[in-house]
């Protein structure tokens, strides 16, 4: 009765070297879900990530997307099939305007050549702004990208993966180097566009507070292995979680929002991220 999953991820496994860094993966997600991997660094994430979106062929399993197993595909290929994905590196084009960046995705999805570029100012202009109208940066239409502030940015990066109607966003840490406030910000969008549109999103993130406030489900990966997976109150009261995750088990408090903004060793780290792991390659 029920239709395939939106994405469905069977014993995924990737091993480089002697690391095991993804060991026998698997869950779904549905359309209007909004879903978050978390674990400490060097758990798998990013590697889940790019064998989902096709920058990594797995060892093993399989992935489905509305069914079909698009493992192995190129990045392309997944992206044509409404595979869309944000990085950690917020790659917009500073010299062009916000909304300018927006019409070329939208004319980037529909192949027509950056050749015309020149002419392209009024193309796709309205749709362009009616995104961004989504996102609630219509006031910032004609500015230059280098003018907003980084959390503009990462929004102006959002509207530009949804130029391309994607049926599933991958964000990889969508809200790195950004401050609580516009994390929240951001997150709480990104949740309202997941229902308004009817797409489905899988991000990771490393604020336990932004997961816990937004995230549907919650799926914990340690050293390649999902350890736990479920809703935030179930995940918040995992034992196993608690050990392997969080060390101390003290973290995750009652009433919602984590201590601080990420598990032990962390909020350093944070801001210094953007140039390690492979998920900052460029757009393609
Ligand atoms: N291209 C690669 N070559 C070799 N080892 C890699 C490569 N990519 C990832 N790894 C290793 O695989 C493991 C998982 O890395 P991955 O980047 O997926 O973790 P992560 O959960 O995204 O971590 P973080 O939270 O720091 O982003 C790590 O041990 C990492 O060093
Ligand atoms: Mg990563």
């Amino acid at each position: 009765m029920s239709a395939p999953a939106l994405l469905s991820v069977q014993g995924l496994r990737k091993s480089f070297g002697g690391v095991q860094a993804v060991d026998d993966v698997g869950f779904e997600l549905r359309r209007g879900e909004l879903l978050a991997m978390i674990g400490p660094n060097g758990a798998g994430k990013s590697t889940c990530f790019n064998m989902i979106n096709g920058q990594l062929a797995p060892d093993a399993g399989r992935v489905l997307l509305h069914g079909a197993d698009i493992a192995g595909r190129r990045p392309r290929e997944i992206w044509r099939m409404g595979v869309g994905r944000t990085f950690q590196v917020a790659a917009t084009y500073g010299s062009m305007t916000v909304v300018e960046n927006v019409q070329m995705a939208l004319l980037s999805h529909r192949r027509e050549l950056f050749r015309f570029w020149p002419r392209a100012a009024a193309m796709h202009r309205d749709e362009a702004l009616g995104l961004l109208g989504q996102v609630g940066l219509a006031d910032r239409a004609d500015d230059p990208c280098s003018t907003l502030a980084y959390g503009d940015i990462k929004t102006v990066e959002l509207a530009v993966a949804l130029a391309n109607a994607p049926k599933l966003l991958l964000m990889d840490e969508p809200t790195a180097g950004m401050a609580p406030r516009e994390r929240n910000a951001l997150m709480a969008l990104t949740r309202r566009l997941v229902k308004e549109m009817d797409i489905g999103v899988l991000f990771t993130e490393h604020s336990m507070d932004v997961v816990f406030a937004h995230a549907d489900r919650i799926m914990v990966l340690a050293r390649g292995q999902l350890i736990a997976q479920g809703a935030p109150e179930a995940i918040r009261a995992d034992a196993r979680v608690a050990e392997v995750y969080f060390g101390s088990g003290k973290l995750v408090q009652a009433g919602g929002a984590a201590s601080g903004s990420g598990g032990p060793a962390r909020d350093s780290r944070d801001s210094a991220r953007g140039s390690g792991g492979p998920a900052g390659t460029a757009n393609g």
